[in-house]
């Protein structure tokens, strides 16, 4: 088997056994998500603008990957459930939420963070009453991160590429969510044949966020 989750000193890790990548350890204060966070507004981070509340909304990731969206998210007073489907990567998450509860700076943040092992295409019955959805799959390969390059590097090589929008879509729909944003590369080299066209995109660095107004 060539990747591997092991419990290391800093946390438990993902390790590729034949690679030559650190091992992948989700951690919510390291330095730069550290001063990412320090500096937070809603001018500077896009998702928040996206989003478009007050601090105290309610949004449902149902991409969680390493919950770093999420966390910004929390930062600046949100409220978020995340969804995960591969239990490897939850599993990394859920232990860096563990430890991070530990650190008294950082709990009221994580006390607006909820972790849920689920495929967000599926019914989640308890997703209710939510301000905004957030999508962001792997669409294709992703050149920057708040965390490490390496980290998003290393999830992608383990769990490959591909997704199709239009299940996120239709589920979010379901949920009763009116605002779903999809979180694309900033050059997007996917095909738009036949696929919905958003209200309206915001553009940053290295990402774009396409913003949908689902009828409820
Ligand atoms: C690019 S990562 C998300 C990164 C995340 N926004 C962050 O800030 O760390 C994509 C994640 O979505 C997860 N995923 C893909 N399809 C999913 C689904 N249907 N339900 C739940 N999670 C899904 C993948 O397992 C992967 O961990």
């Amino acid at each position: 088997m060539r990747y591997c989750l092991m419990n290391q000193p800093a946390g438990l890790a993902l390790v590729d056994r034949y690679g030559k990548k650190p091992p992948l350890i989700v951690n919510y204060a390291s330095p730069a998500l550290r001063r990412r966070q320090k500096k937070i507004s809603a001018r500077g981070e896009l998702l928040i603008r996206a989003v478009k509340e007050k601090p105290g909304a309610r949004v449902l990731d149902m991409t969680a990957g390493l919950g770093i969206d999420a966390f910004i998210l929390a930062s600046y007073g949100h409220e978020v459930m995340m969804l995960e489907r591969s239990k490897t990567v939850y599993l990394l998450v859920r232990d860096a939420l563990m430890r991070a509860q530990q650190l008294k700076d950082l709990k009221p943040i994580l006390d607006r963070l909820t972790l849920h092992h689920w495929d967000s295409t599926q019914a989640f019955l308890p997703a209710k009453g939510f301000d905004a959805a957030l999508v962001d799959p792997m669409f294709e390969e992703k050149k920057k991160s708040a965390l490490p390059p390496g980290n998003m590097q290393m999830l992608q090589a383990f769990l490959g590429q591909g997704a199709e929008l239009q299940p996120f879509l239709t589920a979010a729909q379901a949920l009763g969510i009116r605002r779903t944003i999809v979180k694309r590369p900033r050059v997007d080299r996917e095909p738009a044949i036949n696929a919905r066209r958003p209200v309206y995109q915001l553009t940053g660095r290295s990402s774009r966020l396409d913003v949908f107004f689902n009828p409820v």
